[in-house]
């Protein structure tokens, strides 16, 4: 079934963080990212009796309490909703049925053991988790998940002293915060959004690779980090392809000057250029996401002339995630021109050129195939859900209407 067969794809993600340690520099940064994203991270074990309840939670809603900024913003985020109905829904039955990729599944979207229905070790075999919590796996991607290890919490040096790394020695909430200049580096993102060298490749691409388009890209080379985009100035919103106001934050478009004076049969010929210019990896960097450039005819009254469409599509393509389609995803700084040709009918005035993003154009297919086939189980109420939602998430970033034929009063020949 088309599910366990994403989820088998998936699986030799695995090895990543085994990866990252064999490609460990001797630096203490790297160090700390081994330490901090270990293939599975270990329960945090009792805490300090003497803490007030809500510095012992592990809950976001505790944070809030004293770090509301970074509450409201992540409430926002697409981390908050990292255990949302569309992965919820495969985990349903692949608890029981496949474990070891439910482990893989969580250990990105639900990383801390906390949030983990079972355990594993090779004497016991899998175990239900004593520690499990629903309430927290339910949050997914919660700030414990970044920031707390073996109770101990971890967070970016002071602004007021940027290259400070250790604990910080202070009678503070939570028994103070060790400050690890590591949250300031890409290499914090890397184990979730980087496969290793030998996981799953399409046409030779790894399905995942975010961090390496990164690190050849000129913004590496600056020194401009993951963080310097998608947390300025610390914010925890992590606006990415779901967002309008982002997407145009990091390219660029424009359309040639189309000539106003057409008569019905002569060609209107108009060419959008499309500039990464702004994106530290490829626009976009996954698989799922699809940009429709649309160009098309318009009558007088403005309706559609529907033969007039013409569709450029970038983005990767595969149906199956065994054969690629194509791949017209543009690296940082790329920029391609697309023409768009069509003879004027006689109805047309105006072009209409307009950029359309469907993060979750890839999904929505897979929810529809698994839906429309029978499948998905003890899971299919949660699948619908995550159809309905990806069915709402398409928006415009552009849209430019130009008029092709002078108004009547100011043509000589009338
Ligand atoms: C009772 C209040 C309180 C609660 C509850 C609390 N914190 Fe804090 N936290 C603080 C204070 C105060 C500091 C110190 C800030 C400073 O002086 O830089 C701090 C520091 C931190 C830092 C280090 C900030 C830096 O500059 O790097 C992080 C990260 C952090 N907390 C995360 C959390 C998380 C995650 C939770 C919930 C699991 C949490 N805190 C719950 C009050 C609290
Ligand atoms: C995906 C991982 C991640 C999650 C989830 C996350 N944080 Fe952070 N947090 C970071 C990183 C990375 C930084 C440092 C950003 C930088 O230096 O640009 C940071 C910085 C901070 C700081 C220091 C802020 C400052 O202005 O100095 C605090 C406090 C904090 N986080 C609290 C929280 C709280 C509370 C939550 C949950 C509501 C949370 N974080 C969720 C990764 C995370
Ligand atoms: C432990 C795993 C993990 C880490 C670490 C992590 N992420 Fe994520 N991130 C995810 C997952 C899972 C999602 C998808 C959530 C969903 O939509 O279900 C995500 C989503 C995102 C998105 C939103 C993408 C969109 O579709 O709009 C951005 C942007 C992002 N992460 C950036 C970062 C940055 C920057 C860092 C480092 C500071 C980071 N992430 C660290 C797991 C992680
Ligand atoms: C290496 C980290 C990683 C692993 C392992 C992983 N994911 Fe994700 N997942 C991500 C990231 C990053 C995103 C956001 C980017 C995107 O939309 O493709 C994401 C997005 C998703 C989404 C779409 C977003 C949403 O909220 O609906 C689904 C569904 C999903 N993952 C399911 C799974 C399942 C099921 C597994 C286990 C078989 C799994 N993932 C394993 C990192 C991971
Ligand atoms: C120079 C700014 C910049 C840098 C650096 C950058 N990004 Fe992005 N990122 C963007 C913009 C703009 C978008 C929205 C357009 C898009 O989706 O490609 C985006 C989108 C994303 C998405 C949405 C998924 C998708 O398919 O595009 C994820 C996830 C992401 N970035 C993660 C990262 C990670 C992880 C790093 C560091 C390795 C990083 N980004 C570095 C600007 C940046």
């Amino acid at each position: 079934m088309r599910l366990s067969y994403f989820a088998a794809l998936l699986l030799s993600a695995s090895s990543f963080a085994a990866h990252a340690a064999e490609e460990r520099v001797a630096s203490a940064t790297e160090t700390f990212f081994d330490k901090h994203w270990p293939s599975t991270i270990h329960p945090q074990g009792e805490p300090d009796d003497a803490l007030p309840d809500v510095e012992k939670s592990l809950a976001p809603e505790s944070c809030r309490i004293c770090h509301l900024q970074q509450y409201q913003d992540w409430q926002t985020s697409m981390h908050s909703r990292s255990m949302s109905p569309g992965i919820v829904g495969q985990l349903v039955e692949m608890v029981t049925d496949d474990p070891a990729t439910a482990r893989l599944c969580w250990s990105c979207h639900a990383p801390l053991a906390e949030q983990q229905d079972l355990t594993y070790s090779t004497a016991d075999g899998w175990q239900d988790n004593p520690e499990f919590d629903s309430q927290l796996q339910k949050h997914g991607m919660m700030c414990a998940s970044c920031h707390v290890r073996n109770r101990q919490y971890y967070g970016p040096p002071r602004r007021s002293s940027p290259n400070t790394t250790g604990r910080i020695e202070e009678l503070l909430p939570h028994g103070s915060f060790v400050a690890e200049v590591g949250f300031t580096k890409s290499e914090f993102c890397r184990g979730c959004h980087q496969f290793a060298r030998d996981d799953y490749a399409l046409n030779g691409k790894l399905l995942e690779n975010t961090y390496a388009e990164w690190a050849a890209s000129e913004y590496a080379d600056n020194g401009t980090q993951c963080q310097d985009c998608h947390m300025p100035d610390r914010r925890h919103l992590w606006r990415g392809i779901h967002d309008a106001d982002m997407v145009r934050s990091g390219i660029t478009i424009s359309v040639s000057p189309v000539p106003e004076n057409h008569l019905p049969g002569q060609l209107v010929d108009a060419t959008i250029s499309i500039e990464n210019s702004g994106v530290g990896h490829k626009f976009p960097t996954y698989i799922t996401p699809k940009v429709f450039v649309r160009g098309r005819l318009l009558t007088e009254m403005g309706e559609q002339i529907d033969s007039s469409l013409q569709e450029y599509v970038i983005g990767w393509e595969s149906y199956d995630l065994a054969v690629e389609a194509y791949d017209t995803r543009l690296s940082p700084g790329q920029q391609i021109e697309i023409s768009y040709r069509y003879p004027l009918p006689d109805e047309g005035t105006k072009l209409q050129i307009e950029v359309v993003v469907d993060p979750d154009h890839w999904y929505r297919r897979f929810y529809q195939n698994i839906l429309n086939s029978g499948g998905g189980g003890a899971g299919r109420e949660m699948l619908a859900e995550a159809l309905a939602l990806s069915q709402r998430s398409s928006f415009s970033i552009y849209e430019q209407v130009f008029a092709l034929v002078k108004p009547k009063g100011d043509n000589p020949s009338q």
